[in-house]
């Protein structure tokens, strides 16, 4: 997370809030209490360790550069499907400073050639694909804190303006330049399901890398064997990250997915400092400097995490969702939304994420490729659905601080996406489990994560709902944080599950407090957004009545999905070792008893009855206040500023 900024805007922006319509999706006849929540609810004691520890050094292996010329690194391999990954890699160094002297880039000059097959001694099969660069400009590297207000608005002189009526940007000095070397993505197709691969990128002429190998998943089909995948969020690259790293190897999973919050380049200040050197101490991460400051970035952190990531990333495809710190916003960009906010194309963010993750290249995901953010694609028995929190026509008390990036709202492309992407391309008999990913939570019980992405939720959630979204996974707050099946704030039967797994080490280090009596108040300041209740009530100050398990501590989870109705989740924390668990439970599904998880889908009247199976006197003050309103699908508008 981190979202602090010197410099904010003043907003005004409309989020269109409406009630949650309550919908009953219990069958008729089903027993009572066929879901029961997990008792007792699990707290563990705030977590002393020093905080976090800082990013590892670049100028020492794993992350420093370990080859020369157009010698390959970086390698990684995204997936697609059982038959298909992307296999991508860097070549070429990159070029950082004054662009009069860099040499061009050519992609092509370099071939983006993938050799492969069934064994390390004939690799008789190739693949090619293309190749990429991307450059960012950004502040000069003697920028320091005391000009972090140098591209405010002020009042433009006559003859001074620019053409968006700003005044020339004082005091920010000359721009540098980050050029990226050669990024290639090469599609390889028609491999068979769950079988071995050994591969080599590069070319004779240039540089080959290893030979490196890993395993297709199972073919899509009903059912399947039972398989892992890895989850992690908020990575970083740290002594801690690397635990993390190792485990998340250990683990040995079919298919790793990263929440979002990638490398932390963007905690950087331009010269690669961080400034002020404060991570270590046990400040709250609501107070972390840096991060979404438009234009301050040292973008050499991207290359030295994916160098760090390469022995996962190498030999287990993954899956990213996009989180606050892929954003990256471009001075330009925030120049131009600064007169005409909300209006500017977001061409220009996620630019580091998109172009090396590389979504837009093989295209093979269902999404909207002008904004390619979101997405949807299937493992064996999920079909899993990528979501962007931090693009939009809303606010929320945290995106304000990215210029030009909104929240999701109803309405939106990515809504629009959504709904035709359950409609259309989401099959129960195929993949019996639906999960959905993004960066921020919305049930999250820690300061910081507070109601935070409130509008977001508002918007969105019974859309989950009446798909019967199984599993909602979350990073962004650095703790970790699992819920009971729950719908507008009360346990809900054929509600999600929730997660939050920020934990997986990086600089900021761990959120470690509580929303309790004395911190719920700086919660709903430090998190809450425009819709997001302003004062707190007693009963906000105990571990809320969704929330079955919280502990900050870093780790990672592993998914062992077991057949159409039982996914085993595990959390593994980093000083056990991999192979402890400090929490598990059994996510399941009950397509027999939830209407909403039924192929096919089907809709159901509106009642306005209490959801059964729910505890008698469970559900707390939302909860009550929900059933009360639960006929009520009447749209309130409010307004924010900020
Ligand atoms: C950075 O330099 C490269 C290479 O000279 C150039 O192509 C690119 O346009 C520059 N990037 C920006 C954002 O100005
Ligand atoms: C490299 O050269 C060897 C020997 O000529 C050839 O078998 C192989 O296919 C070449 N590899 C690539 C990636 O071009
Ligand atoms: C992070 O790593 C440091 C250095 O190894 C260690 O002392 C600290 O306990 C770790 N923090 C956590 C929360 O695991
Ligand atoms: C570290 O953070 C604290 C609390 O935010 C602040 O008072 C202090 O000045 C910071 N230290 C440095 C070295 O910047
Ligand atoms: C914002 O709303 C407009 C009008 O409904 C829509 O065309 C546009 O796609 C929305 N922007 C995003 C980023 O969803
Ligand atoms: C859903 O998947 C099942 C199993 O693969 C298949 O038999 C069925 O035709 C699919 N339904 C649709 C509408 O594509
Ligand atoms: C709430 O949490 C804070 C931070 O951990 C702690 O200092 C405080 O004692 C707690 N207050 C209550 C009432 O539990
Ligand atoms: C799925 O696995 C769970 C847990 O092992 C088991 O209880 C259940 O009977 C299985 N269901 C089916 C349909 O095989």
């Amino acid at each position: 997370m981190a979202t602090h900024l010197a410099t904010v805007f003043a907003l005004a922006a409309f989020q269109v809030v409406s009630a949650q319509p309550y919908v009953n999706y219990v069958a008729p006849g089903a027993p009572t209490s066929f879901y029961v929540p997990d008792t007792p609810q699990i707290s563990v004691p705030e977590v002393r360790f020093p905080s976090g520890s800082q990013d590892l050094p670049l100028d020492q292996e794993p992350l420093q550069r370990a080859v020369s010329g157009f010698q390959p690194e970086q390698v990684n391999l995204i997936y697609i499907s059982p038959t298909e990954v992307t296999v991508t890699w860097n070549t070429g160094d990159y070029q950082d400073g004054q662009t009069s002297n860099f040499k061009p880039v050519s992609p092509d000059s370099v071939c983006h050639t993938v050799a492969y097959g069934s064994s390390p001694k004939s690799l008789t099969q190739t693949a090619r694909g293309t190749g990429t660069y991307y450059s960012v400009n950004y502040y000069y590297s003697g920028f320091s804190t005391k000009n972090l207000g140098c591209n405010t608005p002020t009042t433009c002189a006559a003859g001074q303006c620019d053409t968006y009526n700003l005044p020339p940007l004082p005091n920010c000095g000359p721009l540098n330049n980050y050029t990226s070397g050669i990024i290639h993505h090469t599609p390889v197709m028609n491999l068979q399901p769950a079988t071995t691969y050994y591969y080599q990128v590069g070319c004779n002429a240039t540089g080959l890398s290893g030979i490196y190998s890993f395993r297709t998943a199972q073919a899509l089909k009903p059912t399947w064997t039972p398989y892992k995948i890895a989850m992690w969020a908020d990575v970083g690259q740290t002594m801690n990250s690397s635990v993390t790293l190792e485990h998340m190897v250990e683990a040995d999973a079919d298919i790793s997915i990263l929440i979002g919050d990638l490398t932390y380049a963007d905690d950087y200040l331009p010269d690669g400092h961080i400034q002020p050197d404060n991570y270590s101490s046990q400040v709250p991460t609501t107070d972390a400097p840096f991060g979404g400051q438009p234009a301050v970035v040292h973008e050499p952190r991207w290359d030295s995490w994916y160098r760090l990531m390469e022995p996962l990333f190498s030999s287990t495809p993954w899956i990213s969702a996009a989180g606050n710190h892929e954003i990256e916003s471009q001075l330009e960009y925030d120049r131009s939304v600064s007169n005409a906010r909300g209006n500017a194309s977001p061409v220009d963010l996620f630019k580091a994420w998109d172009t090396r993750y590389g979504i837009a290249g093989p295209a093979k995901y269902t999404g909207d490729q002008s904004v390619p953010s979101y997405f949807s694609t299937n493992l064996p028995g999920i079909h899993l659905v990528v979501l962007n929190a931090y693009i939009g026509n809303g606010t929320s008390g945290e995106t304000e601080y990215y210029i030009g990036s909104g929240s999701p709202l109803k309405g939106d492309a990515q809504y629009e996406w959504l709904e035709e992407d359950l409609t259309t391309n989401f099959n129960r008999t195929l993949t019996p489990w639906l999960m959905v990913i993004f960066h921020p939570p919305w049930y999250n019980s820690y300061v910081g994560g507070y109601y935070a992405h409130e509008c977001f939720r508002q918007n969105y959630e019974s859309l989950f709902y009446q798909f019967g979204v199984d599993i909602v996974m979350h990073g962004h707050i650095h703790a970790y944080e699992r819920t009971d099946k729950v719908y507008n704030y009360a346990i809900n039967p054929c509600g999600p599950y929730y997660m939050t797994i920020g934990d997986a080490g990086n600089i900021e280090g761990l959120t470690a407090y509580f929303v309790n009596a004395t911190t719920c108040q700086r919660a709903l300041k430090a998190g809450g957004d425009a819709c997001a209740p302003t004062t707190c009530t007693p009963d906000m100050y105990n571990q809320p009545v969704w929330s079955a398990y919280r502990e900050p501590s870093f780790g990672h989870i592993v998914l062992n999905v077991i057949n159409s109705t039982a996914i085993e989740m595990t959390f593994h924390r980093n000083q056990d070792g991999e192979n402890v668990i400090s929490d598990n439970t059994i996510f399941r599904r009950y397509p027999q008893y939830c209407t909403n998880q039924a192929q096919p889908t089907t809709q159901v009247t509106p009642q306005a009855n209490a959801p059964v199976g729910a505890p008698a006197g469970a559900p707390g003050k939302d909860a009550a206040n929900s059933a009360n309103t639960a006929t009520n699908t009447a749209n309130t508008a409010t307004t924010s500023s900020g």
